[in-house]
């Protein structure tokens, strides 16, 4: 019963968003019924402060995001599903691998150098202005996180990818040191995972406020998809379905069958106002089941809280002995029995 682990976490700034769900925690929630596997998904709240100091709302976005998945059926006997800060284990890595990480490795990290070249173009006097340790060192910490639970597989977005080459560059430098200690990791770019286009047809991204919440209430997803851009053809007006926001989101939930008919309507001249309505109709139904439960999970949050602590005790079980032998190895050791 060697069950692969596979991992990744999701920082708590936000509200879980269509775009999120079919990109990446409709998948994840497949994937963690996959007996051979074992899941460990966590709620990255330390990556949160990176970005966000507005503790109401860190605080919020855990509970939203837990809700979220348990909602949506996520079976945490299989998974191991916790909050990065019930596990401390992982920031006392953290520091083992700042001292083995290259300063000149993170140098190169794509969200730090964005974040440079932000500033030389604003002519700013310092490279560095508003950068604080935290988004320098990230890539640090998420190497913690999958190195000290032996993650094999990283399911992560393709912006991603480069943190997980630099886990694996850190993961090496550790045990060539201290010996063969850490699994290296690779990352999984989804291939289930479908981009969502949002209200504006570009990427559906909190960055963009052009987001549609997965479990907004039924009156306000009308009112959203409503808003949903077109372009100005008229009823009766044959439209490319390709070029179409509200088709591409309705592909990312029907069926292929059902997605055949409604490019036969889109040849045909379909009215935009009958569209919207077809498509609010179909993300209504498919979301109401998980949406009611989603409902009374956010009534009683102490549920939600007992699951979190029973992954936090999933989790330590295993962090606890590791970061023992990691401390023996780095020469951290108490000095008698
Ligand atoms: N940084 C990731 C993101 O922004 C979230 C994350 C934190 C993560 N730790 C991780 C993903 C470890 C995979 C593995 O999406």
């Amino acid at each position: 019963m060697n069950k692969a682990p596979v991992l990744t976490g999701i920082t708590t700034t936000g509200t879980p968003h269509l775009g999120n769900y079919v990109g990446a925690i409709r998948p994840a929630i497949l994937a963690s019924k996959d007996p051979n596997v074992t899941p460990f998904y966590f709620l990255a709240d330390y990556h949160a402060l990176i970005k966000c100091q507005e503790p109401e709302r860190v605080r919020q976005s855990s509970l939203e995001i837990a809700a979220t998945w348990l909602a949506l059926g996520l079976d945490t006997t299989n998974a191991v599903f916790y909050r990065q800060s019930d596990v401390p284990e992982i920031l006392e890595l953290n520091w083992m691998l700042s001292c083995v990480a290259a300063k000149g490795l993170m140098n190169r990290a794509h969200a730090y150098k964005a974040a440079v070249a932000e500033n030389e173009q604003d002519q700013s006097a310092d490279a560095d202005k508003g950068i604080t340790m935290g988004l320098f060192s990230y890539p640090v910490l998420m190497a913690a996180d999958i190195l000290l639970f032996k993650a094999q597989k990283v399911p992560v977005g393709k912006d991603q990818i480069q943190h997980i080459e630099m886990a694996r560059d850190i993961a090496a430098r550790f045990n060539h040191i201290y010996g063969e200690h850490f699994v290296l990791p690779e990352a999984l770019v989804e291939v289930n995972g479908a981009t969502l286009a949002g209200l504006d047809g570009r990427k559906m991204s909190k960055s963009y406020h052009n987001t549609i919440p997965l479990f907004e209430p039924e009156k306000k997803l009308k009112k959203l998809i409503n808003k949903i851009v077109t372009n100005s053809l008229l009823p009766g007006e044959p439209k490319d379905p390709e070029s179409c926001t509200l088709f591409s989101i309705y592909q990312a939930f029907a069926t292929p069958a059902e997605v055949e008919i409604i490019r036969q309507h889109y040849a045909a001249g379909i009215a935009w106002g009958e569209m919207k309505n077809n498509l609010f109709e179909y993300i209504n139904q498919h979301i109401a089941p998980a949406r009611e439960r989603y409902e009374a999970l956010m009534q009683t949050p102490e549920h939600i809280e007992a699951e979190l602590q029973k992954g936090a005790q999933k989790a330590r079980a295993l962090s606890v002995p590791f970061i023992q032998q990691l401390r023996a190895a780095v020469g951290i050791a108490k000095l008698s029995r």
